[in-house]
């Protein structure tokens, strides 16, 4: 367990360590802000999967002016990708912010909706997806699974 964080997770402090997949991975996420489109909030997300079979999908922020239709860049990526390949593995998903307003000194962490999209992709795919949390300071937080981010959950398996 780490000392900054009550969950398991690796803390990197550099692009440098990560291998090169992963580093272009969150570099990807972090183009995404540029077109995000967060009038409202002004909090621009970012967010890139990676495939195993080497394809990426993009997300970003989209609001709306009837505020409970804006959709995050963690889903508009993950729905991409399902709308977009029939069989399929993600292997990594990077997500990263910007708030122009009050830097942020955290990475952005997934909210609690799309947590429950991710377990549902996990789940299709019987694989653990690994994260990259990213934002505005340089640190890197790894978090293998969803399950960390959202133990004792509901899923499809309470379900007929
Ligand atoms: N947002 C995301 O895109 N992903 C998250 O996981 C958290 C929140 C967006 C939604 C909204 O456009 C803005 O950030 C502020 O909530």
């Amino acid at each position: 367990m780490n000392s900054k964080y009550n969950f398991e997770c690796q803390i990197y402090n550099s692009l440098d360590e990560l291998d090169s997949e992963i580093q272009e991975l969150i570099n990807s996420a972090k183009r995404q802000l540029k077109r995000a489109y967060a009038p409202y909030s002004n909090f621009y997300v970012g967010a890139s999967l990676l495939l195993d079979n080497g394809n990426i999908y993009h997300g970003c922020n989209q609001e709306n002016a009837s505020y409970p239709l804006c959709m995050c860049a963690e889903r508009v990526a993950l729905y991409g990708a399902g709308a977009s390949e029939s069989e399929f593995t993600i292997k990594a998903l990077a997500i990263t912010a910007s708030y122009p307003t009050k830097p942020l000194k955290e990475v952005c962490m997934p909210c609690g909706a799309c947590r429950q999209v991710i377990q549902e992709f996990e789940m299709r795919q019987n694989s653990k997806i690994s994260l990259y949390l990213t934002s505005e300071n340089n640190e890197i937080v790894a978090i293998q699974g969803i399950e960390v981010l959202l133990p004792h959950s509901f899923n499809k398996d309470l379900l007929l």
